[in-house]
């Protein structure tokens, strides 16, 4: 309520990507996250799932790009999730595109940006999500989001995802594989059989070696695709994925289409919140037709109530994901959709 009464028309009178670094810098203190805790805490032993080897405390996480650098992860934690996923991160540092490049659709809910992968490198990265480890609860999931620098030929592109997943093994609790966000030339076609079957493969493999070199075990891996596949590129991403043995996929990352908004023009960019909403269902609905439970489904589009994650869970998601909702929402959102939960579903 006083978010979205007061904090949110305060915050949408300002640029959306200087609101968000201002955010960010305040859920990073050691403030911040003392302060909202008690405010915004919520648990109940019913909301627990087990995906893979994890278990998560309750299934709704923050999704990806909202926390790049990896410094925020107490502030999410007391905000109530159950997991948060860090990143996208690259093996080098990078700049990303240039400003402006992210835009409010608040007529409709949504988001573009194209932003580009705007991380501090794997090096820093790391040395962060270390530090964060050491201080959050063991039953907090964090997820790694791995990506490619621009520079990176597609053909070599297996070896950064490489990179940042060594580099990050000890403590990450998972790993998302990101070939779909629209703002890295190129980086989608990494969709494709050939690259993706390379990228699995090699990743499985140095898993599996990691796995007997660490005091760390094998870690659950998860690619997150794009809502704008054919149905023939999602069939092999299904058995590509399958025959990889990964743990599941996340669905969506954002669309370049604007079919879901009325005619005009808009940002270049990838659109996210309420218009992906629909892809994105119809996504997941296709994975779950032809994967049944061989693929485990995060959710992620367009999540903005306790009624649309129920709808992602009667789909056939595991887990849920939020980035677009939080900002129009609010952080109490959390709480709502788990007290929700409780009295409705479970
Ligand atoms: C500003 C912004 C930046 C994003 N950056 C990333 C990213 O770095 N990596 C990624 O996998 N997804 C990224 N996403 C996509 C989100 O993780 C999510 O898949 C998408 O926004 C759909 O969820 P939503 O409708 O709840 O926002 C970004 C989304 C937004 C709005």
């Amino acid at each position: 309520m006083l978010y979205k009464k007061i904090i949110q028309p305060a915050l949408f009178r300002f640029d959306p990507e200087k609101v968000h670094d201002f955010t960010i810098k305040l859920l990073s203190g050691n403030i911040v996250p003392w302060i909202i805790r008690p405010f915004l805490k919520y648990e109940d032993k019913k909301l627990e799932v087990k995906v893979g080897r994890l278990t998560f405390k309750n299934p709704v996480g923050l999704a990806a790009g909202m926390d790049k650098s990896c410094t925020a992860l107490r502030s999410w934690e007391a905000i109530g999730f159950g997991f948060a996923e860090a990143g996208t991160v690259t093996p080098l540092p990078q700049e990303g595109n240039e400003k402006p490049r992210m835009f409010r659709l608040p007529e409709f809910g949504g988001l573009i940006n194209r932003l580009g992968f705007n991380n501090p490198g794997a090096d820093k990265f790391e040395e962060n999500l270390e530090r964060m480890k050491e201080v959050l609860p063991d039953d907090f999931m964090i997820g790694v989001n791995i990506g490619k620098n621009k520079r990176t030929d597609l053909d070599d592109a297996y070896q950064d995802y490489k990179f940042s997943f060594q580099r990050c093994f000890e403590s990450a609790d998972y790993f998302t594989i990101n070939v779909s966000s629209p703002n890295t030339e190129g980086l989608r076609q990494l969709q494709q059989k050939k690259f993706l079957d390379e990228i699995l493969r090699s990743l499985q493999e140095l898993n599996k070696e990691l796995d007997d070199t660490y005091s760390s075990a094998a870690k659950d891996i998860f690619l997150k695709i794009a809502p704008d596949l054919t149905e023939a590129e999602l069939d092999d991403i299904i058995q590509v994925s399958i025959d990889n043995n990964i743990t599941g996929i996340i669905a969506t990352n954002t669309t370049i289409s604007r079919a879901t908004l009325p005619d005009g023009k808009y940002e270049s960019g990838g659109l996210s919140g309420k218009p992906l909403e629909p892809i994105a269902n119809s996504v997941i609905k296709y994975i779950k037709k032809h994967a049944g439970d061989r693929l485990a489904v995060i959710a992620c589009g367009g999540i903005s109530s306790y009624d649309d994650v129920k709808e992602k869970l009667d789909i056939g998601a595991s887990l849920v994901q939020i980035y677009t909702g939080l900002v129009y929402e609010g952080p109490g959102l959390v709480k709502m959709i788990k007290r929700e939960m409780t009295k409705n579903f479970l």
